[in-house]
């Protein structure tokens, strides 16, 4: 008899990003171009100098092995460091911070610390689906509630005022992915407020927080360290360093403690090398601010490419890696990723991964391509052209 699986894990849905990016690796594979602005992973690798830093290290037999569960206690106080110089954020690297397996597993130990089964957790929508999913299999309720796409992304305020009450925890992504939305100080601090009166977890996911064009970089934890804002981030876009599977949370000491619980199940420790050459990065004054100037650029050439295009709607980035534009709503998103990539060469992703809002919409990573692939990608994304009569011919 087949073994019965968990119903947790059935109600989740993989997004269609597994699939694209097997596309565009068969593509390669056989020698075809294709630009992926698919998964948002960087085009640049990890410093140079950190790496020739750690390269000795291998040989020493501690590099190989577990550390403390929560990090190096070198690592979080060179991370702490960092912070506190660039954003002014005071975070005691003993108590209120761990290294973490990603943003992602962060996530999942930050969630499953303030929340039990049954407890609703809002998020904003378009979400991000790993968030998505980590409410499902922990069995919480999910309540997505769909921003304000006409004003650029922005939070509905009636709405949310009436579904904070009662509701456990309350996600945010600032920069958005999927939208490259960044909230202002002033949305920021009335959510922080509105989440505390009513005794709901605020967990702001940080991921894209190097990459914001907005000059609007409010933290709450900049003026008094609130005790229901739980903060997660990443280095995976940061210093490229995705394979490492290294990320971070910051928050109150008694939260962390439960949050280390599940870290030490799930995962022991963040990885030991990892660490290492993290530290190395951290000394690295102004190397993510040059990258992002360059990511800031691959925006404004995506956005004048994408303003020739026929019947792609630029829609208003002010950060991350990402802009999600809006496409006809004659046509399914799937069938219009699909055609962008047979014919244009060019690797988006449906927005209908995104929650229901984010249908008739395509997700584009600028924060993708490399030097070279820059010119020649947003030479055939200005050719695009899904106005009816063209897409007439194609489906
Ligand atoms: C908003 C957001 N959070 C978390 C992650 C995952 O980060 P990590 O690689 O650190 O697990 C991503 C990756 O794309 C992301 O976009």
């Amino acid at each position: 008899m087949k073994t019965e699986t968990s119903e947790r894990t059935a109600r989740i849905h993989m997004p269609p990003l597994h699939s694209i990016m097997n596309r565009v690796r068969e593509m390669r594979s056989t020698g075809q171009e294709v630009y992926s602005m698919a998964q948002a992973v960087p085009w640049y690798g990890p410093p140079e100098q950190a790496v020739e830093a750690v390269k000795q290290a291998m040989d020493r037999k501690s590099f190989h092995l577990y550390g403390p569960d929560p990090g190096h206690l070198s690592t979080r106080a060179a991370l702490a460091g960092e912070i506190k110089r660039r954003r002014g954020i005071d975070i005691d690297p003993q108590r209120e911070l761990h290294l973490t397996c990603g943003a992602s597993q962060a996530f999942v130990s930050a969630l499953l610390a303030v929340a039990d089964p049954g407890d609703r957790a809002i998020v904003l929508e378009p979400y991000y689906f790993d968030h998505v999913f980590a409410i499902q299999f922990s069995s919480l309720v999910l309540d997505s509630i769909p921003m304000v796409e006409d004003s650029g992304w922005t939070v509905p305020w009636e709405i949310l005022e009436q579904r904070v009450p009662g509701a456990k925890v309350m996600v945010l992504v600032n920069p958005g992915n999927p939208t490259g939305a960044v909230l202002s100080e002033e949305e920021l601090r009335r959510i922080v407020k509105l989440t505390g009166e009513n005794n709901c977890t605020l967990i702001i996911d940080e991921t894209y927080e190097q990459f914001n064009f907005t000059g609007s970089s409010h933290h709450p934890w900049m003026e008094s360290k609130q005790d229901h804002v739980l903060t997660l981030g990443s280095f995976s876009k940061s210093f490229s360093l995705s394979g490492w599977r290294l990320g971070y949370l910051f928050g109150a000491d008694h939260i962390l403690t439960q949050a280390l619980k599940v870290q030490d199940s799930v995962v022991i420790c963040p990885s030991t090398p990892g660490q290492m050459l993290l530290e190395e990065c951290l000394n690295l004054e102004g190397w993510v601010e040059k990258r992002s100037e360059e990511v800031r650029y691959r925006l404004d050439l995506c956005r004048d490419a994408m303003e020739k295009a026929e019947g792609l709607e630029w829609r208003k980035a002010g950060g991350g890696f990402f802009t999600l534009a809006k496409t006809p709503d004659t046509i399914d998103a799937y069938a219009l990723a699909e055609h962008l990539i047979s014919k244009y060469s060019i690797a988006a992703i449906p927005g209908d991964a995104f929650g229901s809002s984010g249908r008739h919409h395509l997700r584009f990573s600028f924060g993708c391509l490399s030097d070279e692939e820059l010119v020649p990608a947003m030479s055939a994304l200005a050719t695009v052209n899904l106005d009816g009569s063209a897409l007439s011919k194609a489906f």
